[in-house]
């Protein structure tokens, strides 16, 4: 087979490019080792900048997204019993949209589906070839067949534990990586959320935070040790714990009920430099991840995308390069300024096994600043609705 652009990951990096590369007419194949089926049952990312709002729709896929998505104008930080409200509307000019990942990623395969673009699932044993040639090619086996794909760009958005980044010799790759003693158990359930916006609450007892997918739908975390198994935790367990991290108040009003998801994430900060080698791209979760905390991974996968089409719409339409010769460095740009995002975030929210009385209290400090400093809730709300691409 032959294309223009070999794209391996068919999550929300990967499809976003197709998509929007086959609208200016370049030609993409999508290579996903999962079923759909797979794909369409992770329950992840809820919270999308306005950045990642304006690709969907330039991708032609933000219809839905705009009708069942909700604005979100504010959160809330709990802390020692009270709840502060950061307003983003007023400090930023911005807000954000919660709209579940697993929604707009169903939305990208139907686009897909409807434009016949070129999408193979369950491809296995991924390789990639001759990526500093001119005309680099990618294989997979199809049962007892080596299919074989050439192509001019390869484009990796095959997540954190994808092939492509480790197609890079250990010599080109530089890795920057910071492992947090903790995890998040998720919980999806057929209840009213508590609140009508996010609520990040810090307790000596573990970070909590209550998000939301619709007025019918919650999404709750707790932080819990990475010795945990999600067997460990019963629906009533996972309930009570939640209630014990939050204000009085909100525990009292609570609406529980069976989970329908419950799985644990662990925490890590991970960049890997350069994001390109010869003609392979890496993009989104295949370069980087940060602590699910602020909500920076999808969001940041969305930069990398908006430069990646950019620059391969300039090289294919203009013959102009330059996008594609200055990738790496504009996206490690944003991609370090989210990174430093995340970490400031879960270092504030989180209880550490090893922290000693002095960091608890600049914790203290840091929250009593934050909320009494209209500078300081600027900063965050800037971040928050997302850096400009
Ligand atoms: P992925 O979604 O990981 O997709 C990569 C795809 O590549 C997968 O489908 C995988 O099956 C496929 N693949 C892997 N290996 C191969 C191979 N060898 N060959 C072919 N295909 C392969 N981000 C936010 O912005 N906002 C949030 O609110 C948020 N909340 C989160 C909550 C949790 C609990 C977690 C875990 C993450 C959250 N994130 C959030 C992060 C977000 O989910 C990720 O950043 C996002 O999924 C990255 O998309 P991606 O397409 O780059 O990678
Ligand atoms: C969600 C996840 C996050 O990491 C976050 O900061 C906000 C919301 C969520 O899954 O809803």
């Amino acid at each position: 087979m032959k294309t223009q652009v070999c794209i391996i990951g068919g999550g929300p990096s990967g499809l976003m490019l197709s998509q929007l590369l086959h609208l200016k007419g370049i030609d993409t194949i999508l290579l996903e080792r999962q079923s759909r089926e797979y794909v369409l049952g992770r329950i992840r990312a809820g919270v999308l900048e306005h950045g990642f709002a304006a690709l969907m729709r330039e991708a032609q896929c933000g219809d839905r997204m705009d009708r069942e998505g909700e604005i979100h104008n504010a959160f809330c930080v709990a802390s020692g019993g009270e709840v502060h409200r950061l307003d983003l509307q007023k400090h930023s000019g911005n807000s954000v949209i919660v709209y579940g990942q697993t929604e707009l990623t169903r939305d990208l395969y139907e686009a897909r589906d409807r434009m016949k673009g070129t999408v193979i699932h369950n491809v296995e044993d991924v390789k990639l070839h001759d990526l500093k040639a001119e005309k680099p090619n990618v294989t997979y086996r199809d049962g007892d067949n080596i299919v074989r794909i050439d192509c001019d760009y390869v484009i990796g958005a095959d997540g954190f534990h994808g092939v492509s980044r480790k197609s890079i010799p250990g010599d080109v790759l530089r890795e920057y990586e910071k492992v947090y003693p903790f995890g998040w158990l998720g919980v999806l359930s057929r209840t009213k959320p508590v609140s009508p916006d996010l609520i990040y609450a810090r307790h000596e007892r573990g970070f909590a935070l209550c998000s939301l997918r619709s007025q019918v739908l919650s999404r709750y975390y707790i932080q819990v040790p990475l010795t945990d198994d999600v067997e460990d935790w019963s629906d009533d367990a996972f309930w009570s714990e939640l209630k014990r991290r939050l204000p009085q108040d909100l525990a009292n009003v609570m609406e529980t009920g069976p989970s329908i998801e419950k799985s644990i994430a662990p925490l890590r900060s991970y960049v890997a430099e350069p994001m390109r080698y010869g003609n392979l791209f890496l993009a989104g979760d295949a370069a980087h991840i940060v602590p699910p905390t602020g909500a920076r991974g999808l969001n940041t996968a969305a930069s990398d995308i908006y430069y990646l089409y950019h620059a391969l719409t300039d090289h294919y339409l203009n013959g102009d390069d330059a996008g594609l010769e200055g990738y790496s460095e504009k996206a490690l740009a944003r991609v370090w300024k989210a990174q430093r995002f995340s970490w400031w975030l879960t270092s504030l929210l989180h209880t550490f096994p090893d922290s000693i009385d002095y960091d608890q209290r600049l914790q203290d400090i840091e929250m009593e600043y934050l909320f009494s400093s209209e500078a300081a809730q600027a900063a965050v709300a800037e971040n928050y609705v997302g850096l400009p691409f």
